[in-house]
């Protein structure tokens, strides 16, 4: 092996025989890598003490997969003036009293308008000495205390607030938001502390900045309501510690956010009895049965292009089962515009429903009645048969417990549900179609 080219080979003399070689790196041996990155054995993993801390409200317990765990990274996202500080600052007061100390760290207020909401909340006295506030929002500055601290849990309040001097962009921008994010995800992990990092929506309804970190963190919370309305919706989007799309339900009151625990009661609390168009749906939000109302107004159109408007509920789904209705059961909808809103601002996303938005469609329609302590439940398919839907034990139940009388189910769900007693003090009436559904629920032939 020569170094450089030759035109003769200096050993056999024969002319223009060199091809050229590259020498292989060298594989880095064991010796030379750092013994943190050994890789160990299963058996040796140490794993964190696996036990969930509760954040003192079983809501948000119950989206975060069952409390709290050591260096868990949760994204808290929501509109402004939501209650996303509102919520940190109830679950801090219990882990202070629980767990001091505890840090907060606002990028938004400052300590003194943390104090007034903490005193409209009722937190003071003994637990909040362990409730320790910071308002400082360069990374570098904060680190040490953390390390000093040795905080139990954080919360970054909000994340477009805080910079690192690691980039050079503005607070707010995605570099920092992510860098930013990196690094307190880092700390977190390191010295196993649950972090919350609080995230503002845009108006577009994506998290600016912070939608980019979603995978970065391990569990990502949306905080939902609509404008007007006292109650919100906690959503997990993402969890890697439990299941998704479990809510938590709150009110927000004088004096901060209030548990719901009932909240099928809630959201059927104004529901007009008896009415054409308005049915009642049990949903499943995870493992959570909620029922929901789902009105239907369905009016000969002045337009020659019929409005088709759903709100809570996606306008394609309608759309199909308008025309399921239209040609399995010859109801005559395209003359007609349709507004289509499930009650109270949920958001139903499940084919469960689709029997009740059907049976809506057509009871506004046909100007009939579907009785009021009457159910519906199935997904409804393009031949217009009704499908099983998951878990309708458990739909039932709530619905039996909120006094209701009767369901309309997929046949299957009728009949397991009357061998298990699903839904006990329930008349179960199973139907395979759609026309079946109609004659029971309306009376129509
Ligand atoms: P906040 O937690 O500041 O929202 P975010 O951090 O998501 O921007 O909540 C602010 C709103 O909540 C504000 O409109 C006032 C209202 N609020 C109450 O109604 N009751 C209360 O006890 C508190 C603390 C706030
Ligand atoms: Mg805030």
């Amino acid at each position: 092996m020569e170094p450089k080219w030759l035109g003769q080979c200096p050993s056999c003399r024969t002319w223009d025989s060199f091809a050229r070689e590259m020498e292989q790196p060298k594989i880095p041996t064991a010796a030379t890598t750092p013994a943190s990155s050994r890789p160990v054995s299963l058996g040796e993993v140490e794993t964190v003490s696996g036990g969930r801390q509760s954040t003192g409200s079983a809501e948000l317990d119950r989206v975060l997969g069952g409390g709290l765990r050591e260096g868990m990274v949760v994204l808290v996202g929501g509109d402004p003036g939501i209650g996303k500080s509102t919520l940190m600052l109830q679950c801090l007061s219990h882990l202070a009293g629980a767990c001091p100390p505890v840090l907060y760290l606002s990028g938004e207020e400052s300590a003194r308008q943390l104090k007034l909401r903490a005193g409209r909340l009722g937190i003071g006295g003994k637990s909040s000495e362990g409730l320790l506030l910071h308002t400082e929002t360069c990374l570098e500055r904060i680190l040490p205390w953390v390390e000093e601290i040795r905080p139990r849990a954080v919360v970054v309040d909000s994340i477009q607030t805080f910079r690192t001097e690691r980039v050079n962009s503005t607070p707010g921008s995605l570099v920092q938001v992510r860098e930013s994010t990196a690094l307190f995800s880092r700390l977190a992990k390191e010295r196993n502390i649950p972090l919350f990092l609080v995230g503002h929506v845009t108006k577009s309804g994506t998290l600016a900045g912070p939608r980019m970190v979603e995978h970065m963190v391990d569990t990502v919370l949306y905080f939902e309501g609509r404008e007007g309305q006292g109650y919100r919706i906690l959503r997990a989007v993402k969890n890697r510690f439990g299941s998704t799309n479990e809510i938590g339900v709150f009110e927000m009151t004088g004096r901060g956010l209030k548990e719901v625990e009932n909240p099928s009661a809630l959201f059927l609390s104004e529901r007009p009895l008896d009415q054409p168009g308005s049915v009642v749906v049990p949903c499943l939000e995870g493992s959570r049965p909620i029922l929901v109302e789902i009105q239907a107004l369905v009016a000969p159109t002045p337009f020659s292009q019929p409005k088709r408007t759903a709100l809570g509920v996606d306008g394609g789904r309608v759309a199909l089962l308008a025309a399921v209705l239209e040609k399995k059961m010859g109801l005559s909808l395209s003359g007609h515009d349709i507004y289509l809103n499930v009650a109270g601002g949920v958001r139903v996303s499940e084919p469960g429903a689709d029997l009740g938005i059907a049976l809506a469609l057509a009871s506004s329609l046909l100007d009939r009645v579907i009785d009021s302590r009457t159910i519906l439940l199935g997904e409804v398919g393009l031949a217009g048969e009704v499908r099983n839907v998951a878990r309708p034990e458990l739909r039932l139940a709530e619905a039996a417990k909120l006094g209701f009388e009767r369901a309309i189910v997929p046949r299957r769900a009728a009949q397991n549900g009357k061998k298990d007693k699903a839904g006990k003090g329930l008349e179960l009436w199973g139907v395979d179609y759609l026309k079946d559904a109609l004659r029971k629920g309306l009376g129509k032939g």
